[in-house]
This record gives structure tokens, sequence and C-alpha cells, in this order.
């Protein structure tokens, strides 16, 4: 898919305040510093429109970006970032499950995971709670250029192993790098067929 156009349009910490446009839309999901934020840039073409950082805790809005003007990508905060107050983790919890409970534009969550790292409890969690509220997703495995080819392949094959002990089948995934622009088409092709079906069920 072809991105044309990439606008920000609002942040807001309440699912109500949240665009009204009746589009699909796509959250991305996970670890703080995981790389949600950057692999919005790298899938839309653009160095600096959803803010990164060094250190985890940089998002902390629900932020929505309108694609070629017919669906949105929103950038969420990381869930298990230890540094920032019990307080401000359990209210960042309660809007980023309200958006997800109460969000009737989302089509698919995707949820990041770091390639280099073993399935972490609270990713699993996380996955099985979007399960249990019935919100299809995707993996999105990133930081793949810090790893050789051999390794992505080992460490793949033991996620999908860790998951099958959960799930009946692997979910989507995708293995993506944003400095090395990795994966970029694969998700897009992705988001694409979803919203050409999504359009098919709408007109029939
Ligand atoms: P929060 O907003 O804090 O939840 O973090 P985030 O998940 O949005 O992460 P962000 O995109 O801000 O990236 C965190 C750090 O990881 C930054 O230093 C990025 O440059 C780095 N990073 C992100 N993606 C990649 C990648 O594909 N490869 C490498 N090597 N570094 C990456
Ligand atoms: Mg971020």
């Amino acid at each position: 898919m072809l991105i044309k156009t990439a606008e920000f349009i609002i942040s807001n910490s309440d699912v109500s305040k949240c665009p009204k446009d009746p589009i699909p839309e796509y959250a991305f999901i996970g670890r703080s510093n995981v790389g949600k934020s950057s692999l919005i840039n790298m899938l839309t073409n653009h160095k600096s429109l959803a803010k990164t950082s060094g250190k985890p805790g940089k998002t902390q809005l629900i932020n929505h970006f309108l694609i070629n003007k017919n669906w949105f990508l929103v950038d969420l905060p990381g869930y298990g970032y230890a540094r920032v107050s019990k307080t401000a983790k359990k209210k960042f919890q309660k809007f980023i499950t309200n958006y997800f409970e109460q969000r009737q534009q989302l089509v698919s969550a995707f949820v990041l995971v770091d390639i280099r790292h073993e399935p972490q409890k609270i990713d699993m969690e996380f996955m099985e709670y979007l399960g249990e509220q019935g919100i299809p997703f995707s993996i999105i495995f990133t930081k793949a250029d810090k790893l050789k080819p051999k390794a992505i392949e080992r460490n793949v094959e033991d996620y999908t192993k860790e998951m099958l002990n959960v799930w009946e089948e692997m979910p989507p995934y995708f293995i993506t790098s944003s400095s090395k622009t990795i994966g970029r088409d694969e998700v897009l092709n992705f988001i694409q067929d979803t919203n050409t079906e999504i359009n098919s069920l709408r007109n029939q």
C-alpha cells in the first residue's frame, strides 16, 4: 500500500474524546521502549510523526494518526514501565483498557515484542486479555536489525512454541526493524487487506 498522507490528529487520555470518524483503526501496543512509535514512523515514512525516545515512557497518551484520509494508526503508551509511579501506571492501565474495551472503530491490534527477548509474562497476559475481549491481534517482532537471521528464526520458533501452549494457533506475525526498514510492506499489506475486507462486509 502506498502511503500518500499521514497526519497527526489528536492526543488524549479519554477514549470518548477520540475522533468520531467511522473508519477502521489499528492500535500499536506493547512494553515501553519496544519501538511502537518508531514503527509508526517507519510505516508512514515520516521521521518524527510519532515521538520516540531512548528512554522508556515517552508516549503517554492515545495518539491518532490519519492515514490516506481513510484509516487511523493509533500510538499508545507502553505497559510495564517500572519507573513511572504506581498511581500513574494504574491510570495508564485504566485508559488503555478503556480504549480497548470501548473503541468501536478498533479493527485489530498489533502487539509489539522485542525479537531479542524470550516471551514475557506481561505480553502473554496482554494477549490473553485481548482474546477475552474478542479483539483480533497480530504480533510484531521489533528490532530485527539487532539479531542475525539464524537467531531471528530461533527466537520466532521459541515464541511460537510458547504461544501454542495457550492458543490454538499462532496469530499473524511480522518481523520488523524500524531502523533498517524491514517488514514495512508486509504490515501495510496486512492492513490494506483488512481494510478491503471491512469495506466489502460494509457494502454487503
Ligand atoms: P514508549 O513510547 O516509551 O512506550 O516507547 P516506544 O515503544 O514507542 O518506543 P520508541 O519507538 O520510542 O523506541 C524506543 C527506542 O528503541 C528508541 O531509542 C528507538 O530508536 C529504538 N528503536 C525502535 N525501533 C528500533 C529498531 O527497529 N531497531 C533498533 N535498533 N532500535 C529501535
Ligand atoms: Mg512511544
